[in-house]
Order: C-alpha cells, then structure tokens, then sequence
C-alpha cells in the first residue's frame, strides 16, 4: 500500500516555508547521525525540524515495507487482529500503516522515547482524526518495564538503533506484550538480516512459531533474506536527497512470529521470477531447503499466479 497523499501532505506542509538550504543542512545531519551513530542507544533525532524532516523523507518507506511484510504475514495468519502495540513507534508509520490494512483495530498504542518524534506523530494523528484510537505512551525500550499487551506488537527499524547488549532484553519485553503476532521489520541490509536471523533464533528457542517470511523453523541456510519494495518520490524527497528518479527502492528484512502454532506457506519466493517463453522458472526458500520451480503453461493457474509474482510472495 502506497503512503496516503493526505498523509505526506501534512508531514511535508509544515516544511514549505523553510528554506531549502536548511533543509538540506537538516537532512545531511540526519543521514550523518544514521550512518555513524546508530546501534549505540543514541539519540538520532534531536530538534523538532528534524523529525520532520525525517518523517517527510522516511515515513512513505517504512510505512510501506510494514505495510508488505504484514500483507504477507496475513496470507498465513489472520486471527482477528484488534490492537496493536508499536514499539520505537516514530512518527507511527506501523501502526498507520497496520490501521490502513486492518479495519478490525480499535487501539494503537505507539511507544517512544523521543518527544520531536511524539510531537509529529501527535500532529499527524490529530490531523487524520485518529485521536480516539491512537495514543502515544512515553516509553524507553532499554529502560522501562510496561504492563500492557495487544493483538499485535510492531517494532520497524528500532532494533537496529539499540546497544547489542539490550536487543535480547527488548525482544523479551515485546514477545511479553503480545497476545497473538509480533511483526519486526528491519532494514534489508546484511546487518538487518543479520539482526533478524539473532532474533529468529531466539523466539523459536522459546517457543514462539515463525508465520513469515520462513517455511520453516529449522536452521536458515540464507545468507541475507532481504525483499525490496517500490515507493514513489515526492518533489520535496528529490529536493533533499538529489536526484530525478520518480521512486526508489526500499530493501527491508522482517520476521513475524504468532503465539499459537502456525503452519508456514510451503514456498517462499526470493528473486524477482524469471519469465521465459512458456514456462516461468522461480527460486523459492521451502521445509527442503532452497530450490527452483518451473511451472509451464500445462500448469494453468500456477502458471498464472507465477507469472504475477515476485520475490517476498508465497506460492
Ligand atoms: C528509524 S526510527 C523508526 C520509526 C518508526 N518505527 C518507523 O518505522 O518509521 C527509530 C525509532 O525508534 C525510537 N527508539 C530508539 N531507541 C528507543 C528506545 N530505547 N526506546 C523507545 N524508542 C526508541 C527512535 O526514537 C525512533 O523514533
């Protein structure tokens, strides 16, 4: 699912009468502090200018690769999905982006410790008149201890920000907030993927059942399972970061694990499908390891469903 125009017309509003130079001071910064200071514990965003800058840069990417991972962990598990707890929540772009795809939600508590983040995320709420189910609760996932649970419980692109030594203990307090599924989405980098796998591991060894992307609960033989999404550029996101391509790619990793055991899809596809005259060949991740699957045109529907397909989706 695309960004809401309504959405990036209120993040980016507010910045229509900086001056373009500025933000372009602001937008370095952000990228300098993400690209030298992250996985420290380390405050990324730290005026009221930066984060929307970042919300106007960032938020129609995240937002949709939670909005594709979710997609494809509820091809598996749909289990009546009413609340969600979003944790390191930004500007909200999960639990937004979780709203938008299930009608059934009724609460979205969005957990943060940094206030410029809160403060655009509560601008963005009441502007979208989300007021009466979104609620932001000051929250530090290193630090404090909270008593709450929900239907599903969302962490994007936080993980990755902690001290290594304060993941394993976050991913417990997560996995104890969670009634039914938690969703973790990183960057789709080899550090992401790494991060994912740690946290794969973990959850199988205390019991919790994998719903996506793996068809399996063995050992992961990838070396980086990573899925890219396409998202469309807005004038002011060329402004900041150059260039004149009208998208760009977003490569995300992500985990889903349920509370109840979970039969996982069969096939998992991991390259974009290679079409040739009358057969379409696919590189799939299954319980029997890596393989490839040809289907040709005696195959019908497959054959269709395969030609329709791409890297991320079960078949
Ligand atoms: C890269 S942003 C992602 C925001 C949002 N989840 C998204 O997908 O757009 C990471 C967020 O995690 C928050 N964060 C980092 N460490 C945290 C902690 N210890 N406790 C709570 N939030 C934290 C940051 O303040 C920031 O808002």
């Amino acid at each position: 699912m695309e960004f809401p125009l309504e959405y990036k017309a209120i993040l980016e509003s507010d910045l229509q009468n900086i001056p373009l130079t500025n933000l372009r001071e602001c937008f370095e910064t952000i990228m300098n502090r993400y690209k030298y200071d992250s996985g420290k514990g380390n405050s990324l965003i730290n005026s009221e200018l930066e984060a929307k800058v970042y919300g106007a840069y960032r938020l129609p990417s995240t937002f949709k690769a939670v909005s594709e991972a979710l997609n494809h962990c509820l091809e598996i598990y749909n289990d009546d999905l009413k609340s969600i707890i979003d944790v390191g929540a930004g500007i909200g772009a999960a639990s937004l982006a979780i709203n938008l795809i299930l009608p059934s939600i009724n609460k979205a508590t969005l957990l943060e410790n940094n206030k410029y983040m809160m403060g655009v995320g509560n601008n963005l709420i009441s502007s979208t008149r989300l007021n009466d189910k979104f609620q932001y609760i000051n929250y530090d996932l290193s630090k404090d201890n909270l008593d709450i649970t929900a239907d599903i419980v969302v962490s994007s692109y936080v993980l990755n920000e902690l001290d290594r030594n304060s993941r394993i203990n976050a991913i417990n307090k997560m996995w104890n907030m969670t009634n039914k599924m938690m969703l973790i989405v990183e960057p789709g980098t080899p550090e992401g993927f790494s991060l994912i796998r740690e946290v794969r591991d973990y959850l199988i060894s205390i019991g919790g059942y994998v719903v996506a992307p793996c068809t399996h609960m063995g050992v992961c033989l990838n070396t980086w399972c990573h899925f890219s999404t396409r998202v469309s550029r807005s004038k002011l996101h060329k402004d900041l970061k150059g260039g004149d391509a009208p998208y760009e790619d977003e490569k995300y990793c992500y985990i889903a694990f349920s509370k109840s055991m979970i039969t996982p899809c069969e096939n998992r596809i991991l390259r974009h499908p290679q079409i040739n005259p009358g057969f379409v060949e696919l590189e799939v991740c299954s319980k029997d390891g890596f393989k490839k699957i040809k289907y040709s045109k005696k195959d019908k529907e497959l054959f269709k469903k395969a030609r329709k397909s791409d890297a991320g989706d079960q078949i």
